[in-house]
């Protein structure tokens, strides 16, 4: 086969002719539909190799953790290659030992290619094309990913979309939202407007946004008013830390730090490397939660729209984003945080010269707004007839194809696996096709170490502990001399079949002030033939517990020759007893100011169960404290009010008698005035009359003074109560245990605090 720069070699179809895809046909995005084991990632794998042998680099999603088989492309096709990537266990379900599995393996792959025309050489040139990069978010065992600078502000081409700046802004929200475990509604959830107002605050003003930002930005917004509503109606400063005191203890959690770790979420990066190499960025999110692999699949979305917002529009193929398995992540009816940036992803992408392609078991995972986006379907084989009914119903009235939909029924009843039937909207009629054989050796999932070995790649100068052993040959279990061995055996069953194991054991001394604690560590290295050795910290068993020979029907894998070498044994524990020196270390926790620290052998459960009733016990003594001092003020005011109380009284029936008084008076003299001839004097006493009357209103006066007064106590009794009320909350809160700032102090050994080692060799069952 000719290699073609703008084809896709993708397979072969019934008569035996190439099926080759023009690549640029990918911007209109595809599907792949199909039940388990059908051959979809076969097929996504075939469409990734075609693109990085164009050039063209690739960013991958892989829920399930198979797609770091790309990294697996053996030119030679030899045994040797092979053999560090069959698995023991599946070997001996088949009666092989490895060798004759990795033998089998090796010579499979070999003539598969070449069934399909396909040399050393391609496997050779796609090695080279790029550089393959499994990234593992928040894990340590690929690359990481840094999500720090995810909710930087988007480009000024987005700023000046609104349309596409509220979807970001609202994925954003729910991602962040749903790290803690709330599944926002956007339209009416408090929370996400909150997170929302916040984030577009940021943007309008040119600010990055970080997660730190948000969760201070929520006690203290940048902004009074939300909508119509004052910010204190809307969401009152009390909720508003509960909220942000949830977010805090996730990203202040010792684990979260692992989101910080590694390359930066830029996409740039995962498409060119630094010598602008096309690179195969594979996101494994197999060992997240499913919550923070919603979080990092809406980030990674979100981050591409920004990115792609900010290049200029191309025609051809610019980029391949492949997600393996779209299971939940943009299904109709229902609003992930991942729905929104992926049907923006399908509208838009194409502009830009981004293909996605997405794979799924059933056509009702991806949301009807996404299936129209599509522009190629690969359809394999389907398991139920409703499955295909569903699929049916969209293909039938194809321009060009002769089928009725009967026939297309029993078409894909009778598809076999890695046989797809292939509708392009840019091309008639339909196709049916075999996948071709992927130059990649497809293994299946991949376990964490195998992944630290394969981003090693080109082989760095070994570490110590991750020497890779040149040794071919095997030495048999019999006549070892210079190492102990012991046999574990978990279960009892027929049959067993054991791997072999390198293990140290050594006694180790965590010393500080106010500690000396004496511990057992264990760490273990799998030594078979041709492959590196590792080490893996585990729980200490003591070897009374392992048998000292093998049972009968015992069946073992080939060890690795050095153990017969004294010299390469001290080697190896010396490189242990480095290895349990970095990795051991005993972690206290403490309060400092409350004077509490856990001990050694203490769990966290057992240390908060202390931790709680010191809490309560210094929140007690403060209540006390609090409670004293607003008795005092109480007690003032309660003698404040009886005094009033009684001045009230007094002033009452003062200014009651008067006015009677002088009601009394006024009355004779008015009357006396219209009797008697002397006017004169009437008036005159009359006018004296009317003085005493003012007199007696101000004695009433005086009342209402003191009823003033009065009101002015009690307000200030009812404020002091309230107040008092909010600080015993405020204290509650503050000796919370989910408030208590516990400190967390690492112990770690010396060289000199190890000791006692032994080193032997542990045959147990996979
Ligand atoms: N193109 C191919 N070349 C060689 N082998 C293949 C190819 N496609 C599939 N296979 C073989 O078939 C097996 C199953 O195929 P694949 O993993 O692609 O199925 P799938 O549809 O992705 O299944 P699932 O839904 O369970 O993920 C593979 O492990 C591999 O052994
Ligand atoms: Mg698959």
């Amino acid at each position: 086969m000719e290699e073609s720069v703008k084809l896709f070699y993708l397979g072969r179809d019934e008569s035996g002719a190439d099926i080759l895809y023009k690549n640029r046909d990918l911007t209109t995005h595809a599907l792949i539909i199909g039940m388990t084991g059908s051959g979809k990632t076969g097929l996504g794998i075939g469409l990734i190799e075609e693109a990085a042998l164009d050039n063209i680099p690739s960013i991958i999603i892989d829920p399930k953790g198979d797609m770091g088989n790309l990294l697996l492309a053996f030119p030679s096709c030899s045994k040797e290659e092979f053999l560090p990537w069959i698995d023991s266990q599946e070997a001996a379900n088949k009666n092989q030992s490895v060798e004759e599995a990795a033998k089998e393996t090796a010579q499979n792959w070999k003539k598969g290619l070449s069934d399909w025309g396909e040399g050393k050489e391609r496997v050779e040139a796609l090695k080279n094309s790029a550089r393959f990069t499994i990234y593992t978010p928040a894990a340590s065992f690929g690359v990481g990913v840094n999500i720090l600078s995810s909710f930087n502000v988007p480009p000024q081409e987005i700023l000046n979309d609104s349309d596409t700046l509220n979807m970001l802004i609202s994925s954003s929200a729910t991602s962040i939202l749903s790290l803690v475990g709330i599944n926002a509604d956007p339209l009416s959830s408090k929370e996400h407007i909150l997170i929302s107002s916040i984030l577009t605050h940021f943007y309008k003003n040119n600010k990055n946004a970080g997660l730190e930002e948000i969760i201070s930005s929520i006690v203290t917004p940048p902004f009074d008013k939300v909508g119509i509503f004052s910010l204190e109606t809307f969401f009152p400063k009390e909720r508003r830390m509960d909220f942000a005191m949830r977010l805090n203890a996730i990203i202040a959690s010792p684990s979260f730090s692992s989101w910080l770790e590694g390359d930066d979420m830029d996409i740039d990066g995962f498409l060119l490397d630094k010598d602008k190499k096309p690179k195969v960025s594979i996101f494994n999110i197999s060992h997240l939660s499913d919550n923070e692999r919603m979080f990092f699949v809406t980030l990674l979305l979100n981050n591409l729209i920004s990115w792609m917002r900010s290049k200029e529009g191309s025609s051809s193929l610019r980029a391949l984003i492949y997600m393996d398995e779209i299971f939940g992540f943009f299904p109709p009816n229902v609003n992930p945080p991942s729905k929104l940036p992926m049907l923006t992803l399908l509208k838009q992408a194409r502009a830009f010269g981004l293909g996605v392609v997405l794979s799924t078991q059933n056509p009702v995972d991806l949301d009807y707004k996404g299936l129209s986006n599509i522009g190629t379907w690969f359809i394999g084989r389907l398991q139920t007839a409703q499955d295909r009914e569903r699929v049916i119903s969209g293909l039938s009235g194809v321009q060009g194809s002769n089928l009725d939909k009967q026939s297309l029924v029993n078409l894909l009843s009778s598809l076999k696996k890695r046989h797809f039937l292939l509708k392009n909207i840019n091309e008639e009629g339909l196709r049916v096709f075999q996948t071709r054989w992927t130059l990649s050796y497809l293994k299946g999932p991949l376990s964490r170490e195998q992944i630290r070995l394969l981003n090693q790649t080109p082989a760095p100068a070994p570490e110590p502990s991750q020497e890779f052993l040149n040794t071919n040959q095997a030495v048999s279990r019999k006549f070892i001399s210079t190492i102990p061995q012991y046999y574990f055996y978990k279960q009892s069953k027929p049959n067993y079949h054991l791997s072999p194991y390198l293990v140290c054991t050594a006694k180790v001394r965590f010393v500080n002030k106010n500690i000396d604690e004496e511990n057992s560590a264990q760490a273990s290295a799998l030594i078979l033939v041709n492959k590196p050795v590792s080490w893996q910290a585990e729980e200490y068993i003591s070897q009374e517990s392992f048998e000292k020979s093998a049972r009968d029907k015992s069946s073992f894998d080939d060890i690795a020759s050095f153990v017969d070498e004294p010299k390469k044994i001290n080697a190896f524990k010396k490189d242990a007893v480095d290895f349990i020196m970095r990795t051991q270390k005993l972690t206290l926790f403490s309060i400092p100011w409350l004077k509490i620290e856990s001990k050694p052998k203490e769990s966290k459960e057992e240390f908060n169960i202390r931790l709680e009733a010191a809490l309560e016990k210094a929140y007690e003594q403060k209540y006390e404290k609090l409670k004293e001092k607003y008795d005092k003020i109480q007690r003032s005011l309660d003698d404040k009010f009886s005094k009033l109380r009684l001045k009230l009284e007094k002033e009452k029936s003062e200014a009651q008698n008067k006015t009677m008084d002088t009601l009394a008076t006024i009355g004779t003299s008015i009357l006396g005035a219209l009797f008697t001839k002397s006017r004169v004097g009437a008036i005159s006493k009359t006018a004296s009359s009317v003085k005493n009357a003012s007199r007696a209103l101000k004695e009433r006066g005086d009342v209402q003074r003191v009823e003033q007064e009065i009101a002015l106590v009690e307000r200030e009794a009812k404020e002091t109560e309230s107040e008092f009320q909010t600080q015993i909350k405020k204290l509650k809160e503050e000796f919370s245990l989910t408030n208590a700032l516990v400190e967390e102090i690492v112990i770690t050994p010396r060289k000199t605090d190890i000791y006692d080692e032994k080193i032997f060799i542990l045959w147990r069952e996979a």
